[in-house]
């Protein structure tokens, strides 16, 4: 895993942005996998922004969305339909039909995974994926002791994420309990990842998935076994990492490294 430490929010938005672009200019019809919650705003802010002024494209862009709240609907204030349409989608100029989000609402979860994946590897597989990190460390909705083998289910959100989610309702029993969401087997199928993380609440969960060992119990400790991941990180939420010095060294010295 490649770890790239920012003073601000803003930097490390910026930086993780930076790499998407990289993505659509060298291939304008990516397929991009998407996160929500408070953690990939900065950076969608900032792909809008290279939109309205600096041109970049969406036109040919297909995204797939990690996960949704069963039972919300799409036009659920809290619903990731919402989320996804009023912090990117609005913005730019990419066509409804090559938007994917999981249905918080179909009437038969077990056929909509099958069809969810169907889809992925339909449009040939997902080139980048965006991740953020809960505080027990799960990736999507993949809570700890998913299987690191799992693909798109329904999973029961672990208590913690609720009190973490509940910010964003009007009080802790509005949160849902279940999701639909992929799998980590599902996300480590992607050619690329970044992940982004910020603040202190995230330091523990960042230092597990990065140096602790492989394990279920932090799923995105999984990540780990991934050729091809960078995580974004501001410099509270690096702040427990112990191989510090070695990731700054790291950085510093990539401008002068071999072109691979
Ligand atoms: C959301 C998702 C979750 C979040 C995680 C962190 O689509 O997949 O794994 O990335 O819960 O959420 P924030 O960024 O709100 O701290």
């Amino acid at each position: 895993m490649e770890v790239i430490i920012s003073e601000t929010y803003e930097e490390m938005s910026r930086l993780a942005a930076r790499e998407v672009a990289r993505m659509l200019n060298s291939k304008p019809n990516a397929v991009l996998g998407l996160a929500t919650g408070s953690t990939p705003l900065g950076l969608y802010k900032e792909l809008v922004r290279m939109h309205k002024e600096e041109g970049l494209d969406f036109s040919q862009v297909t995204t797939f969305n990690l996960d949704e709240y069963v039972g919300l609907t799409k036009d659920h204030p809290q619903s990731y339909h919402y989320f996804m349409h009023e912090n990117l989608f609005k913005h730019i100029n990419i066509p409804v039909q090559n938007v994917y989000i999981p249905s918080g609402t179909t009437d038969n979860y077990r056929a909509f995974c099958a069809w969810y994946e169907q889809r992925i590897r339909e449009v040939g597989g997902i080139d980048l994926q965006i991740l953020g990190i809960g505080s027990d460390g799960h990736i999507a909705f993949n809570e700890p002791s998913s299987s690191l083998g799992s693909r798109t289910r329904i999973k029961t959100l672990a208590r913690q994420t609720i009190e973490d989610n509940a910010r964003f309702f009007e009080k802790i029993e509005d949160v849902p309990v279940f999701a639909i969401t992929m799998g980590v087997g599902t996300i480590l199928e992607a050619r690329q990842i970044i992940l982004v993380a910020n603040g202190e609440k995230k330091a523990d969960a960042v230092a597990r998935a990065v140096e602790g060992p492989v394990t279920s119990m932090i799923t995105a400790s999984a990540l780990q076994l991934h050729p091809d991941c960078t995580v974004f990180l501001d410099r509270p939420a690096a702040g427990k990492l112990q191989m510090i010095d070695y990731y700054q060294w790291v950085q510093a010295k990539q401008p002068g490294a071999p072109k691979t």
